[in-house]
């Protein structure tokens, strides 16, 4: 699998960046700002990812999604590691905000709880966001130290 960034045509991703986050709207906030990187299998897409510089030397994943028919066979947890490894080129520190179903996947790959923003998935989208059938309130915010992973 090959780890490539994206400099131009990113909205030719949206569909694959809809499953992260459900609204074309909130994914442009960080689209164009953010540094948008995809896993490929050959031709093949397999995953996308955005990474947004937070200003203060580390990063927030903004969205990471893989292709439906590909969930489940370990493509996100090498997709993150990767992600994870480039990023600490460049940044301190990765944050994600997350759902309560993938907080364990998360995780797994090493990031620790950091905070809770409340009312963030009322205030920041036009619709209820729901996920397995619950409505997502508050975001429960993870966050991994990037330095140790670094390989310059
Ligand atoms: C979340 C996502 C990126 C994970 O990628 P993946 O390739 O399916 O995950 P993997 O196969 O590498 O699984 C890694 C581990 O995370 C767990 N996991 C992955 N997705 C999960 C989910 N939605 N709910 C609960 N656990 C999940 C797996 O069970 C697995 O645990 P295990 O190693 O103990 O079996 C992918 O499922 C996806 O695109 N989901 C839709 C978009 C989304 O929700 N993105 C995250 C926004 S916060």
């Amino acid at each position: 699998m090959e780890l490539l960034k994206i400099e131009n045509n990113k909205k030719e991703y949206m569909n694959l960046l809809l499953l992260a986050d459900p609204a074309v709207e909130a994914i442009e906030r960080y689209l164009y700002d953010g540094e948008l990187y995809i896993f490929k299998d050959g031709a093949d897409t397999a995953a996308a990812a955005v990474l947004y510089p937070m200003g203060d030397g580390g990063c927030e994943l903004k969205n990471i999604a893989v292709l439906e028919s590909l969930q489940g066979k370990g493509i996100g947890s090498e997709f993150l590691k990767r992600l994870i490894n480039e990023a600490s080129k460049t940044f301190t520190h990765m944050l994600v905000g997350t759902t309560s179903p993938t907080e364990g996947f998360y995780k797994s790959l090493g990031f620790e709880y950091s905070h809770t923003i409340p009312n963030f998935f009322i205030d920041n989208y036009p619709e209820p966001v729901y996920e397995d059938g619950i409505q997502c309130v508050d975001m429960r915010c993870f966050e991994i130290m990037l330095r140790k992973f670094s390989s310059i």
